[in-house]
């Protein structure tokens, strides 16, 4: 049976966080993400309802009606947060997808829990979806979803995104259960994904798990009444005006200010903001800095490193061990070359609001991104909305998605230690006439290809090819009506 909602997102998260309030009540805010920013109007518009978990385990709350949107909890019991949560997300497609730089797990009692779970997303999101609708389901917690929702319901039209990478088929041929995968995906009319080396990989998947016909990303679906999937790049972006504006306020720009006095004024600040997780290269960063150090070639009061880490997956065994790794090393470094008067790195193992990330992107000289593999990396973007001013250089490794668009930054390989050093020597030493034509080529593109552009061209794309490619669904529409 249909329910009411043209636009139906399911994403393993709600786009709001649960706050508890003093009165002991509990309430619930937007949180913080693009994707949230990117489709609220839209939501707004098209009666929009968002699927998603509420981020602890235990009996769903009912839905309810947030920031124009109606939001719909997936309940997860306390296994299913370890099995299909920690375990097949984040300890089997994580690393797998992210070019193994941790060994992924393959339990199978985890891949049963992702089946079942991806089974009630797509329960729930049939149940919104109103006749003839459009579905976008969001990333590799769930991309069985697409298959699933099309058995129930092949009037809608089914798009995908996958936000993180998708791995080589050599890689990805690992994976037990690869060819479920792949048909769980196919379920979709479109299958987005950030880069074109991605798109690229998954067509080459198709044709070598599935020995489907599938090529320059149209997969034709001979058991589907030839069906096609189109699978194409579309890279994801941040609300380049939102944070452009806010780094333009009095006491954002006050903050920064402030921020560097704290940090003892130094001549330069260094900056990373990450999700504290192996995939950011953090240890990497942390290696040059320490060598720099130790070179003499910075110094402990000129320069400051601030390296801020948002706890993440903390109860994944791989995010233990490497936030010991972190501390440790950041300990060894201050040890050693900090001194009473000056900290060589502050290290916050915090989340912090918009506001004083956007002082933070404004206070830093220079934004390390050194990743070893990500899908985007949204923070590269956000320094450079942030600035306003010209100023500031962005050092940003090349495997990450966000490297694909943003020329003029200062390539590096995170792997190769001595030339992350010289890079960020250079960085240091740019003249600001040289940064600033830098920065202003990169916010060009990110102020031309925001998120707004992102969510709206992905959702054209997946309207025009459901209309040309579908014969099952037009047909079930005609004949429902
Ligand atoms: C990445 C993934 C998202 C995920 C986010 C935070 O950006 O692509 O799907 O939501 O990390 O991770 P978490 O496990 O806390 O949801």
């Amino acid at each position: 049976m249909a329910g009411d909602y043209d636009l139906v997102v399911v994403a393993n998260r709600l786009p709001v966080d649960r706050v508890e309030e003093p009165d002991g009540s509990t309430s619930w805010r937007r949180s913080p993400g693009g994707l949230v920013t990117a489709l609220e109007p839209v939501m707004q518009r098209e009666d929009g309802a968002w699927v998603g978990w509420a981020g602890t385990p235990g009996d769903p709350p009912e839905p309810f009606d947030a920031e124009g949107v109606r939001c719909v909890p997936i309940g997860l019991s306390a296994e299913e947060v370890q099995d299909y949560y920690e375990g097949f997300s984040n300890g089997t497609l994580w690393p797998l997808y992210h070019d193994v730089i941790v060994a992924p797990g393959y339990h199978r009692s985890w891949w049963e829990a992702y089946v079942a779970v991806n089974e009630r997303f797509a329960e729930a999101a049939a149940e919104q979806a109103a006749e003839g609708a459009t579905v976008w389901v969001q990333d590799y917690q769930l991309q069985l979803v697409p298959r699933m929702l099309r058995r129930r319901r092949p009037d809608l039209s089914i798009g995908f995104f996958n936000h993180i990478p998708f791995p080589p088929f050599e890689i990805f041929a690992q994976l037990p259960w690869r060819a479920a995968i792949i048909d769980g995906l196919l379920g979709a009319d479109l299958i987005g994904f950030q880069r074109a080396a991605d798109a690229n990989n998954f067509t080459r998947a198709c044709r070598r798990a599935r020995n489907l016909p599938a090529r320059a990303g149209r997969i034709r679906l001979d058991a589907e009444d030839g069906r096609e999937v189109r699978a194409a790049s579309f890279p994801i972006s941040i609300d380049f005006q939102a944070l452009d504006q806010l780094a333009q306020r009095e006491d954002v720009i006050a903050r920064a200010a402030e921020i560097r006095h704290e940090l003892g004024d130094p001549e330069h600040v260094l900056l990373g903001i990450d999700r504290l997780d192996y995939t950011k290269g953090i240890l990497h960063r942390l290696k040059a800095f320490e060598e720099l150090l130790d070179d003499g070639r910075v110094q402990v009061g000129e320069a400051a490193l601030v390296q801020v880490a948002t706890p993440s997956r903390e109860r994944v065994e791989q995010y233990v061990q490497l936030r010991q790794d972190v501390e440790v090393t950041v300990g060894r470094i201050n040890g050693t070359y900090s001194t009473i008067a000056h900290t060589g790195v502050h290290y916050l193992h915090h989340s912090y609001g918009r506001e004083e990330m956007a002082a933070l992107f404004l206070a830093a000289d220079v934004m390390l991104v050194t990743a070893l593999r990500d899908g985007m990396n949204l923070v590269a973007k956000e320094y450079v909305a942030a600035r306003h001013d010209e100023r500031g250089v962005l050092v940003l490794s090349e495997f990450t998605g966000a490297a694909d668009e943003l020329g003029q930054a200062l390539m590096i390989n995170p792997h190769d230690i001595d030339g992350l050093k010289d890079t960020i020597v250079r960085a240091l030493a740019m003249s600001p006439r040289e940064a600033g034509r830098r920065m202003r080529a990169l916010r060009r593109r990110v102020g031309d290809h925001d998120v707004q552009r992102w969510a709206a061209s992905f959702l054209d794309a997946l309207a025009q090819h459901h209309d040309e490619h579908n014969p099952q669904a037009a047909a079930a529409v005609e004949h429902s009506s």
